[in-house]
């Protein structure tokens, strides 16, 4: 039998395909039937898989070939939609960036819906309070004036200044894993206050004064007590406690 050395200390059932062994893994996954489930329970499920296969698509053997009933959300399988958030053995992860091997496949991986939202069926939550949040920030460049005739430039440094906030696909990894955010639903969350970052340090924009006064409010930047769960969490890579920290120093700084 020939395997990789890279694969990780496998579990029982090893079986071989060409080069690569495959592995049986347990997916430990949380189910919620709204129709038939007082409260939501684990069902195990035993899939073989690659290791370097993401956990996505072990979710897919699961759903094509066990249970088509499973319900999770998911669209691009490459990052970039940000629909797959969910909880991997307890982290907020996206289920198509995480590898099966990086999963501690040798025992199984625990996989639940992000907490803090309303539960609507196994892995999806209800998004609606989140971006109501986003919506509350006005995501959106708000020109001064009159209509313009040309291009709104900007240099280089002035567009390097909001870079990082432009790289968030709202997947809501960081407000889902966020104890403010789970103990007061109120709370605006990570997610949105980098949306408003985006555009307060955009040199194009005037409503800076307006998302400020938003994010001052008692549910706004001020509850975040700095637990960086949200950095941690971040398939981005986004430092979103930093840019929090930025955004209070523009309210402490402010004046406008
Ligand atoms: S900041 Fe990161 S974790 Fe939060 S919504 Fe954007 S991409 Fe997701
Ligand atoms: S499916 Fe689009 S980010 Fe994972």
């Amino acid at each position: 039998m020939t395997t990789l050395d890279t694969e990780p200390a496998t579990p029982a059932a090893t079986v071989d395909v060409g080069a690569v062994a495959s592995f049986t893994i347990t997916l430990r996954i949380r189910r919620f039937n709204p129709e038939v489930d007082p409260e939501p329970h684990w069902e195990d499920y035993q899939v073989q898989a690659y290791g370097s296969e993401r956990v996505l698509d072990a979710l897919h053997k699961v759903k094509w070939e066990q249970d088509g009933t499973l319900t999770f959300r998911r669209s691009c399988a490459h990052g970039v939609c940000g629909s797959d958030a969910m909880r991997i053995n307890g982290r907020n992860r996206l289920a198509c960036k995480t590898l099966i091997k990086d999963a501690s496949p040798d025992r199984p991986i625990t996989i639940e819906a992000v907490k803090g939202l309303p539960l609507l069926k196994d892995l999806v939550v209800d998004m609606e309070p989140f971006f109501d949040s986003y919506r509350d920030v006005m995501p959106f460049l708000i020109p001064s004036g009159h209509e313009p005739t040309r291009e709104n430039l900007q240099s280089r440094e002035e567009r390097a200044r909001f870079d990082e906030t432009t790289k968030c696909i709202l997947c809501a990894a960081c407000t889902t894993s966020c104890p403010v955010f789970w103990t007061d639903g109120q709370y605006l969350g990570p997610a949105a206050i980098v949306a408003a970052h985006r555009f307060i340090f955009d040199s194009r924009d005037h409503g800076a004064r307006e998302r400020l006064e938003v994010l001052n409010d008692r549910e706004g930047v001020w509850r975040c007590r700095t637990t960086f769960n949200c950095t941690e969490a971040c398939p981005r890579g986004i430092h979103v406690t930093a840019m929090i920290a930025e955004v209070k120093k523009a309210l402490l700084t402010r004046t406008m």
